[in-house]
């Protein structure tokens, strides 16, 4: 099983297996509070000692011993020696670990963060001043301008952090903006054996080889950077959201692309110690999802949330298909990918004069010179499908044929990429791409040759040129950088997609944020290919790319209401979410073809920072909803005292999932009614009237019980019920609505999903 970082471009999909595993992840039972971290780390050796033979070979097998969110450690041993240490007494559990694989500032303005304006959530809190936002990522480039510390406050005094030093990073690369540095390659070499270094450029310290760290951490928190660009395009002030926060790199993936289970749970471990307000964390796997027992993203992030800090994840790449959603425990803000009203627009003009428009990012010399334009199926390889050729896939081309061309592609559902399509025609001595697919912002990069984005009905009047002239030709003009309020907020093609696969009761993405071509800081250690020299800045695509922004938006939150949960901030975050655009149209899904989105594609929608600090009613919850739901979801006494640090016996079995007190309402299995309970607590004026209004999802009879909530000084927290009645029996479909409460001023949306199911067809598993 894999972890990965969901950046788009680079993803890179390795599959570390647990068979063979070296490196197993031991959890103890209760941690006295109180007991000194050494103490703590002393009984770790004692127990593997006890196993092991003696203390020296306990000293050398153990890889980290985890002292602040729940007792226990990682060590190096042999099957027979796992089973050995699962049967002393001290130790709840072993689990193998695992290897995860890797997977702009106009965004800002376009969330209506403005530094500029003398009111709003960027104003109240100062930038995010004395924030501290932790990144679970590949590291940082330091030297990025974007990581300057000139407008920045001091370091807030309960910080406890350090800036560890290692290859070509000291002390000196820490600043007031960089504020603690830490890297974790113990779990990955135990794994995978030492760090090849003649396979791919890295540092055995914080400093980033890739650039996916350092692009996640200046979107979060970057200080502003005047006249930002790749190439010239996107160009303007590059800036993080929380420009004024702190930022803390806790490195946990390689340039290899994969991060390992234990390496991220040390860095969990001492985020939490460490005193950190926000964990981003722009990486994960691949479905089928592991138990949250099982899952170091949901065991650090459990713990992270029982200390007050919010954990934001990206929701994974694996879009537009249903049930990809990844990261999705109920305690963490999942994050899907949206676009932003910003396109880099390309002109075509064709032999015959007829002009065309799609996308690009290509910045090269080719425009404005004619080229023999050829479909690629009239020129496959004699040994390649025609539905490989007409993609273009890889090795599908005669080169003979490509050499000097342009070559038409058509997406196929086997291959979809524009970026394949031409990494294949530059192999084959093409000039040019033309690739048509189904419309998507998300433009692909092409270094290169040329690569022109269109959709299907461009392509095809592009082929039946081709098809009705003798030497048809093509022409490229230049790019564009096109802002403006034209477009709105459309969810990403690759954005993961609800319901959950694990979980189906909560409601997972939470929301969506910029993810399509976003630009922001990057490494300049590897060029980005032949033609182009290393970069400051790039342009990248990613629900890996959306999860910083919403970090950064928790980050002001947390500075506007430092007394507000985890479970309170995104409370916010999803009921003040909108899903209609400025002209009141309701946001579309990207996919093939466009639909209406609904919440398995933005949760409660996109995020709207100004609104999520006043949303006045909050849907709070804390560690006892956590631990039932992890009753709820069938996991074993020992299993559950493992997450919450102490013996728990579950009770309150009979409760209901739906009951959990989450800012949403799923039903996956509605048969005749149900009643759902909740409760709101009032973070507005102490004297507030909310009435209910319903938007029922199609079929279903929705009611309300009050139908109006009367806070005062000393009612601040009220209950209420909604039922939950079929009125069709359309089978096996999931249909949406909404509950709001409105005061006049706070329009508090509570997102419905319901899927019925008529008995006499269905049949329990
Ligand atoms: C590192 O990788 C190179 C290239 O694949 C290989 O030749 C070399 O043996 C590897 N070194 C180690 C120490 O594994
Ligand atoms: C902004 O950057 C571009 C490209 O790097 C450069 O050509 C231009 O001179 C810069 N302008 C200013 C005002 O620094
Ligand atoms: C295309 O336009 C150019 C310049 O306007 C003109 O010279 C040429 O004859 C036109 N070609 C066709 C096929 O219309
Ligand atoms: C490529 O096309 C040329 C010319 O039609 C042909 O002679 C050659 O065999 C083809 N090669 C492959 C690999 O298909
Ligand atoms: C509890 O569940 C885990 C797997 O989730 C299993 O490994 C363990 O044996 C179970 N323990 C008991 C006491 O049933
Ligand atoms: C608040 O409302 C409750 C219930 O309506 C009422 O009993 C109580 O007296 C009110 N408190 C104040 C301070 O108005």
């Amino acid at each position: 099983m894999a972890m990965y970082l969901l950046l788009l471009a680079q993803l890179v999909l390795t599959f570390g297996s647990t068979h063979g595993s070296n490196v197993y992840i031991v959890y103890m039972g209760e941690k006295e509070s109180g007991i000194q971290p050494d103490l703590v780390k002393e009984t770790h050796h004692g127990v593997l000692a006890s196993v092991l033979g003696s203390s020296k070979e306990a000293k050398g097998s153990i890889i980290y011993s985890y002292k602040h969110g729940f007792s226990g450690f990682a060590a190096v041993l042999s099957p027979s020696q796992a089973a050995r240490l699962a049967d002393v007494p001290e130790v709840v559990r072993v689990l193998p670990n695992r290897i995860l694989n890797l997977h702009t500032t106009r965004s800002w303005d376009f969330m209506h963060l403005n530094p500029a304006a003398p009111y709003g959530l960027l104003s109240t809190t100062k930038s995010g001043q004395s924030s501290i936002i932790g990144i679970l990522d590949t590291g940082i480039w330091p030297e990025s301008e974007s990581f300057r510390d000139d407008n920045m406050g001091e370091i807030p005094s309960r910080w406890k952090g350090k800036c560890i030093e290692g290859e070509k990073f000291t002390k000196s690369n820490c600043n007031r903006k960089i504020i603690g540095a830490k890297w974790y390659i113990k779990g990955y070499e135990a794994e995978n054996g030492k760090l090849n270094k003649s396979i791919t450029i890295e540092f055995l310290s914080s400093r980033d080889a890739t650039g996916h760290g350092t692009h996640t951490a200046s979107t979060a928190a970057g200080s502003p950077v005047t006249n930002a660009s790749f190439l010239n395009l996107a160009s303007g002030i590059a800036r993080g959201g929380a420009s004024r926060a702190h930022l803390a790199v806790y490195k946990v993936c390689w340039a290899t692309g994969d991060c390992s289970a234990a390496d991220i749970l040390a860095a969990f471990d001492d985020a939490i110690h460490d005193g950190v307000d926000v964990i981003s964390v722009s990486l994960g796997q691949s479905p089928p999802l592991p138990a949250y027992v099982d899952d170091a993203l949901a065991v650090g992030s459990f713990h992270a949330a029982a200390k007050g800090i919010t954990v934001v994840c990206s929701a994974g790449n694996s879009g537009p298909f249903p049930e990809t959603v990844i990261n999705a425990a109920p305690w963490v803000v999942t994050v899907g990918a949206s676009t932003i009203d910003r396109t880099f627009l390309s002109r075509i003009v064709l032999g015959n004069n007829l002009s065309l428009v799609g996308e690009s990012l290509f910045t090269g010399k080719y425009q404005d010179k004619l080229f023999k334009i050829v479909y690629a199926e009239d020129i496959a390889a004699s040994d390649a499908s025609e539905g490989d050729a007409r993609s273009c896939n890889k090795g599908s081309l005669n080169t003979t044929l490509a050499r000097g061309n342009v070559v038409l592609c058509f997406q196929t559902r086997t291959q979809r990429m524009a970026s394949v399509a031409s990494d294949t025609v530059k192999s084959s001595q093409g000039v040019g791409v033309i690739f048509a697919q189904s419309l998507t912002k998300d433009t692909a990069f092409s270094f290169d040759i040329p690569c022109v984005q269109v959709d299907f009905e461009a392509g095809t009047s592009i082929l039946s040129y081709i098809g009705t002239t003798k030497n048809p030709l093509v022409k490229f003009t230049s790019i564009r950088t096109v802002v403006g309020k034209l477009m709105a907020p459309e969810v990403a093609y690759f954005s993961s997609r609800g319901p959950s696969s694990l979980s189906p009761f909560v409601l997972k993405p939470d929301v969506v944020a910029p993810g399509v071509n976003i630009l922001a800081s990057w490494s300049p250690v590897l060029p980005l290919s032949t033609t182009i020299g290393p970069v400051q800045f790039n342009i990248e695509s990613g629900t890996s790319m959306a999860c910083p922004h919403v970090s950064a938006i928790v980050a002001l939150l947390k500075s506007a209401h430092p007394s507000w949960s985890p479970a309170a901030i995104k409370s916010a975050l999803v009921t003040t979410a909108y899903t209609k655009d400025d002209y009141g149209f309701d946001m579309v899904a990207e996919g093939a073809p466009y639909k209406l989105a609904n919440p398995f594609d933005y949760g409660g929608g996109h995020v709207d920072p100004n609104k999520a600090v006043d949303p006045g009613l909050i849907f709070d919850s804390g560690l006892p909803d956590y631990i039932d739901f992890l009753c709820l979801m069938g996991y074993n006494n020992s299993a559950v005292s493992l997450m919450s640090g102490h013996q728990t016996y579950c009770q309150n079995l009979h409760k209901s999932p739906q009951n959990l007190n989450l800012p949403s309402i799923l039903i996956p299995k509605l048969r005749k009614h149900i009643t759902v309970a909740r409760t709101v607590t009032n973070v507005g004026p102490a004297i507030s009237i909310y009435k209910s209004r319903i938007e029922a999802p199609q079929g279903v009879a929705v009611s309300v019980k009050p139908e109006v909530l009367i806070f005062n000084s000393s009612v601040t927290k009220l209950n209420f019920k909604v039922v939950f009645r079929w009125k069709l029996k359309v089978q096996g479909r999931y249909t949406f609505g909404n509950l709001f409460w409105e005061d006049g001023i706070h329009f508090v949306k509570i997102p419905l999903a319901v899927r019925i199911l008529v008995d006499d067809f269905y049949v329990d598993a």
